[in-house]
């Protein structure tokens, strides 16, 4: 385990009908002077309009003083292009705080545009891309996140994700100034999420804590012990809603272990590198594709190969968490992966590149252009550093374990 330092400054305020309570905890901020007069509501499509979720925010912000501006239309994989739009109309408006009403997506880009606004650089700048003297942003506006889905972890984490669709990469933003102010995390917003975005939000939530697993140092039973109840949760809970939308007990586990995977707990004295992340983020910039959906091809594979060099950790996972009887760590380790894959192909993930349509053709180039965006220097060569690092005939491997169907 390592040393470490640990703040998260995000009030969490949890349960089903809690947006309904967003008056009482705007007011006192409001008071306080950390929100001021006029917030920029940030959406996506005109779902929340339709829903009359939009409309009961506004009411609830208008109770509490707030003179409300609308930007919707943000995509899923947010783009720089929006990111731009979104400044520019925080400076049009005199906007003074960002509020997100929606997925990842959406809490991303409202976290980007708030930093964006105080930035002294262009807004690309403030996204890791390999620079070799990056400033990430250090003031943002403050921000207010009420998710609609249960996946990034975006809603307690100081991380935003960008996609510049000109150079083809997609990479993120962390700073602390980014962690939103307050999250009302209600999970009866989520039970409209169809359920193909519930397991993307699986899949995502599981891939935040076995990269930390995977890759940490060792010795942190604690946070081990955390990433395995999220797992478990993850998975049963996740079957249960995408067979049932409306299971509002399955709504509230996946919506707390989504938020637990990512804020912290799991990953303090035990970062490491997310190397699976690093890859399908560049499928993701790509092809436009769901990055739940990336990682649940991504990542099985991924435990497959990296677990043939160090089989003692995966094994131990594949026991504890997906009932592997195997006595040898190799096979163990291996026979988790394919349990892994199976879950996730009853849940109806895709499990294969081709399914993503991934074309061989680019293989070569998309692990460059990952080496390229968060590579790091590893014994005289650039590779994804990792508890295996990974270089580009490294992460070729892995694509063509990810392109078979049948592993054993
Ligand atoms: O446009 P809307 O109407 O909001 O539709 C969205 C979108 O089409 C829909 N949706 C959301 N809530 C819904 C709903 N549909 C019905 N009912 C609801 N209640 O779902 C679709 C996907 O939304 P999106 O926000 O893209 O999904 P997600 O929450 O999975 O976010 C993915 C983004 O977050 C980034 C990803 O890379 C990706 O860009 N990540 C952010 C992280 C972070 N900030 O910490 C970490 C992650 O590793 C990840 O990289
Ligand atoms: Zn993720």
């Amino acid at each position: 385990m390592r040393s470490f330092e640990y703040h998260n400054p995000t009030r969490v305020v949890f349960g089903p009908g809690r947006v309904k309570t967003l008056t009482d905890r705007i007011a006192p901020l409001r008071t306080a002077g950390v929100l001021g007069e006029r917030c920029m509501v940030v959406y996506g499509s005109d779902r929340v309009l339709d829903s009359g979720l939009l409309g009961l925010v506004e009411g609830q912000l208008k109770a509490a003083d707030c003179a409300v501006v609308r930007f919707g239309g943000v995509r899923p994989n947010p783009r720089l292009d929006t990111l731009t739009r979104a400044i520019e109309q925080i400076r049009d408006h005199g906007v003074n705080w960002v509020l997100a009403l929606g997925g990842g997506s959406v809490i991303d880009l409202s976290k980007a545009a708030a930093a964006g606004v105080m930035y002294p650089g262009e807004p690309w700048d403030m996204v890791f891309h390999g620079q070799a003297h990056y400033r990430p942003p250090t003031e943002a506006l403050p921000m207010v996140a009420i998710p609609t889905l249960a996946a990034t972890g975006s809603e307690m984490d100081p991380i935003a994700v960008i996609t510049n669709t000109g150079t083809r990469q997609k990479s993120f933003i962390r700073s602390d100034a980014i962690f939103p102010v307050l999250s009302i995390l209600d999970p009866e917003l989520t039970v409209s999420v169809p359920p193909d975005q519930t397991a993307y939000g699986v899949s995502d939530m599981i891939s935040h804590v076995t990269e930390t697993y995977f890759n940490g140092p060792g010795n942190t039973p604690l946070q081990d012990g955390f990433a395995e109840s999220v797992v478990r949760v993850a998975l049963k809970y996740g079957a249960l809603a995408v067979k049932n939308g409306a299971d509002i007990r399955a709504r509230t586990q996946l919506q707390w272990a989504a938020t637990v995977a990512l804020n912290g707990w799991v990953q303090a004295g035990a970062d490491g590198p997310f190397v699976v992340h690093a890859i399908e983020h560049v499928l993701s910039a790509w092809y436009d594709i769901a990055h739940g959906a990336g990682l649940a091809v991504l990542n099985p594979a991924w435990m497959l190969w990296a677990g043939r060099q160090n089989p003692e950790k995966f094994a131990s996972f594949a026991r504890r968490v997906l009932n592997v009887r195997d006595e040898n760590d190799a096979d163990a380790a291996a026979r988790g992966a394919v349990e892994l894959r199976k879950r996730f192909q009853a849940m109806g993930l895709p499990v294969t590149l081709q399914e993503l349509g991934v074309s061989r053709d680019d293989w070569t180039d998309l692990a460059d252009t990952a080496i390229a965006t968060v590579g790091q220097g590893h014994e005289g060569r650039r590779v994804l550093p990792a508890i295996r690092p990974m270089d580009r005939d490294a992460i070729v491997d892995v694509f063509m374990l990810a392109s078979r169907e049948e592993w054993l």
